[in-house]
C-alpha cells in the first residue's frame, strides 16, 4: 500500500482530473466530531442498542417513548457537536468544483453546518420529523437540557398539528425504503461521475454501499477513506488508511499547492 501522503497527492491528481466526483459519506466522516459510529466494536451504536428494538417502524408502535427518547438523545448530541476541519475541507472543494455532489448515509446536519450545499441524505434526516399518521412536516423538537447525556430517556412524541397524530424521527428505519429522489439522484451521479471517494463508510449496508460499484463499472475511478478494512478496500482503485479530517484536509492542501 502506498504511504498516506503519496496517496493523498495520487488522489489529488484525480480529483483535479475528474469533471463529476461523488463524495460517499458514512458514520466515520461525523466520528470526528464525536458522533458515535454504528458498528465500532466499543462505541458503535448497534453494539450498545438493538436496532430491532429503537429504528423499526414495529419499535416505534410498540413503544414509542422508548424510540422517540433514543432520537431525541441522537438530536441532542448532534445539536452539541460541530463540524471538523474535514466537513469544512470538503465544503470548500464541493464549492471549487460544480460537479461535486456530496451523498451521506448520516442523518446529521454537520456537512450543512460546515457550509456545504445541496447534500443528498439517503438515510433521511434526524431534523425533518414527520407525522407517522398523516406524513406531514414536524417543526422544532423540544430538546430537553438533560437529553444528550441520556440515551434511554423515555419521552413521548409531540402530537402533530395538523392531524394529532404522533410525531416519529425523520430518518430511514430499517424496512423502510429510502427517499426515492434522493436515491435516484445519487443513483445516477454515481454512474456520471470520473471519480467517487468512500470517505468514513463500512459498506455493509445496501442499497448505499453499491454505488461505489455502480461508478465502478461505469469506469470511475473509486478511492477509499478509512482508517480500517471494509468489503470495499479490494475493490477500490486506492484505499487510503487514514481518518476522514487527515485525508480531506490533505486533499484540499493539495488542491492547493
Ligand atoms: P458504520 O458504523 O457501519 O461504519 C463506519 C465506518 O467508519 C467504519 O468502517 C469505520 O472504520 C470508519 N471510521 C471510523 N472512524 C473514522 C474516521 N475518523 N475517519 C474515517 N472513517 C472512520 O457506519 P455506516 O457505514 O455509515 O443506517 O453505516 C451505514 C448505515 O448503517 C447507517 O447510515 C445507518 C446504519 O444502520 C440508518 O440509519 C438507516
Amino acid at each position: 500500500m502506498m504511504p498516506a501522503a503519496e496517496s493523498i497527492i495520487e488522489l489529488a491528481r484525480w480529483f483535479k482530473a475528474a469533471r463529476n466526483v461523488v463524495v460517499l459519506t458514512g458514520a466515520g466522516m461525523s466520528a470526528q466530531s464525536g458522533i458515535p459510529t454504528f458498528r465500532d466494536a466499543h462505541n458503535g451504536l448497534w453494539s450498545r442498542f438493538d436496532p430491532e428494538d429503537l429504528a423499526t417502524e414495529r419499535a416505534y408502535r410498540q413503544d414509542k417513548a422508548l424510540v422517540w427518547g433514543w432520537y431525541v438523545w441522537r438530536m441532542a448530541m448532534v445539536r452539541a457537536a460541530q463540524p471538523h476541519a474535514g466537513h469544512v475541507a470538503l465544503a470548500e472543494l464541493a464549492a471549487a468544483k460544480p460537479g461535486l455532489l456530496i451523498v451521506t448515509q448520516n442523518v446529521d446536519d454537520l456537512h450543512e453546518r460546515a457550509g456545504a450545499k445541496d447534500v443528498v441524505h439517503l438515510h433521511g434526516s434526524l431534523f425533518a420529523s414527520r407525522c407517522f399518521a398523516c406524513g406531514r412536516l414536524h417543526g422544532d423538537v423540544y430538546l430537553p437540557p438533560e437529553a444528550a447525556q441520556k440515551p434511554l430517556l423515555r419521552l413521548m412524541p409531540p402530537r402533530c398539528v395538523h392531524c394529532g397524530g404522533h410525531v416519529r424521527p425523520g430518518v430511514v428505519w430499517f424496512g423502510e425504503t429510502m427517499p426515492q429522489l434522493a436515491w435516484r439522484k445519487a443513483e445516477r451521479c454515481a454512474g456520471e461521475c470520473d471519480l467517487l471517494i468512500a470517505v468514513g463508510t463500512s459498506a455493509l449496508v445496501h442499497p448505499a454501499a453499491s454505488l461505489p460499484d455502480v461508478a465502478r463499472r461505469r469506469g470511475a475511478k473509486v478511492v477509499e477513506i478509512n482508517p480500517f478494512r471494509t468489503p470495499l478496500s479490494d475493490q477500490a482503485d486506492l484505499s487510503l488508511r487514514v481518518t476522514a479530517g487527515e485525508a480531506l484536509c490533505g486533499l484540499r492542501a493539495a488542491m492547493e499547492a
